[in-house]
């Protein structure tokens, strides 16, 4: 028996949607039930995670009828030809608009099984069953979908909401310590951009959070899903608070397309971002001196990296000038006043972050 950690929702008006966080959830028949109620069914996974949990999850969801396409693994076949894969299964099958699409995996499989159900047939159902720690508390909640384009990441996409969050907490005692750290990355962004308590909180358990301990696995996992799920309620299309959920991110994709995509996992180019975001905020005597040490010592304890190789700023530019908040030409950064407290900007030092581009790229 599954046993719920945790019921939250997002709240969306009529296309609101709970996000259950548990052990054992994708074997819990009558939970399935609940929130899964089409009965065709097409489970997205890749080669690395269907191993692994396919099974389990196609015998909860009997009788039901499911197809289950298993995409390549990794983040270089995040793209639109994957996509149309997803869509060619769809139309061989005969899925109708009452189908329901179904991801399990990892950000990227949750991406782009997301952005396949927001444009068939013009939209279909879409639930999240995320099994890294990046998509428990980040990606799978909050309905960006889309894939990279070679010339920048997360370049094509649409918002098309999950109708439910399916958490099983169990699934990440097979994920790679790497991923598990890439993971953290983004519980730490929570800490930077919101709440202060949360980030001292982090600070005190690295052995613990690095160790699997599924106490507090469980704990940031719902603490990072409040706060998302809070500020996507906020501003569900980003006008605007929700820029902040992309702290470090405008360096951070720099990275990954700079670097060609695979190299860097996502939430590792994230770390590097939220070291050269905070940076920067120091730089532009918002941030004490303190504070950036506090974080840089978080991110390095928790095993990932502050530094980048082998970019150099300019081409750091080039690929931050395509991010998404770049408003009238001008790259807008989220930066820090203090542990906690985030804001976006356009009004900054070009030589600054010039500057902090050179002392974070070796
Ligand atoms: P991922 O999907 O590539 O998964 C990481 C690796 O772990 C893969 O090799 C995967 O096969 C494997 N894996 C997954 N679950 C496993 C398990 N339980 N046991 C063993 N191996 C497992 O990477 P990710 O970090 O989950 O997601 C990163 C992606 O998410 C990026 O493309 C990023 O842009 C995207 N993202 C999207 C949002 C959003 O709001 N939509 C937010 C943050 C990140
Ligand atoms: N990961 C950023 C967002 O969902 O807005």
């Amino acid at each position: 028996m599954g046993t719920l950690i945790e019921n939250l929702t997002v709240q969306l008006g009529t296309r609101s949607y709970p996000i259950l966080i548990g052990e054992g959830l994708l074997g819990e028949r009558a939970m399935i039930d609940r929130h899964v109620r089409a009965r065709d069914v097409l489970i997205v996974s890749n080669t690395t995670v269907a191993p692994l949990y396919l099974a389990n999850l196609e015998a909860s969801l009997s009788p039901r009828r499911t197809i289950a396409t298993l995409l390549p693994d990794g983040e270089s076949y995040k793209t639109l030809d994957t996509v149309a894969r997803i869509l060619d299964v769809l139309v061989a099958n005969r899925f109708g608009r009452d189908c329901a699409v179904l991801a399990l995996g990892g950000g990227v499989v949750g991406d782009m099984a997301g952005f396949a159900a927001s444009i068939y047939q013009r939209g279909v159902t879409f639930i999240q069953a995320p099994t890294t720690l990046l998509a428990q508390v980040d990606s799978a909640v909050g309905g960006k979908t889309g894939v990279n384009h070679p010339g920048g990441k997360n370049l094509i996409g649409a918002f098309h909401q999950p109708s439910a969050v399916l958490s099983d907490t169990t699934t990440l005692a097979t994920l790679p310590p790497r991923e598990l750290r890439a993971g953290l990355a983004e519980v730490v962004k929570y800490g930077l951009i919101r709440d202060a308590d949360f980030f001292a909180w982090l600070e005190a358990r690295v052995d613990a959070l690095l160790a699997g301990d599924t106490d507090a696995l469980a704990h940031v996992i719902r603490r990072s899903c409040e706060i998302k799920a809070d500020v996507v309620a906020r501003d569900e299309h980003e006008h605007g608070e929700r820029a902040l959920l992309n702290f470090g991110h405008t360096f951070g994709h720099a990275v990954e397309s700079a670097t060609g995509y695979g190299r860097w996992l996502h939430g590792e180019a994230v770390a590097a971002g939220m070291a050269m975001a905070a940076r920067m905020s120091c730089e532009s005597r918002l941030l004490d001196a303190a504070d950036l040490q506090r974080i840089m010592r978080l991110i390095e304890r928790l095993g990932l990296p502050t530094h980048v190789d082998q970019v150099q700023p300019q081409t750091m530019l080039e690929h931050m000038r395509i991010d998404k908040k770049v408003l009238d030409g001008r790259i807008r950064l989220v930066l820090l006043r203090a542990i906690g407290q985030a804001f976006v900007t356009a009004d900054y030092d070009e030589n600054r972050l010039t500057h902090t581009l050179e002392a974070h790229l070796r």
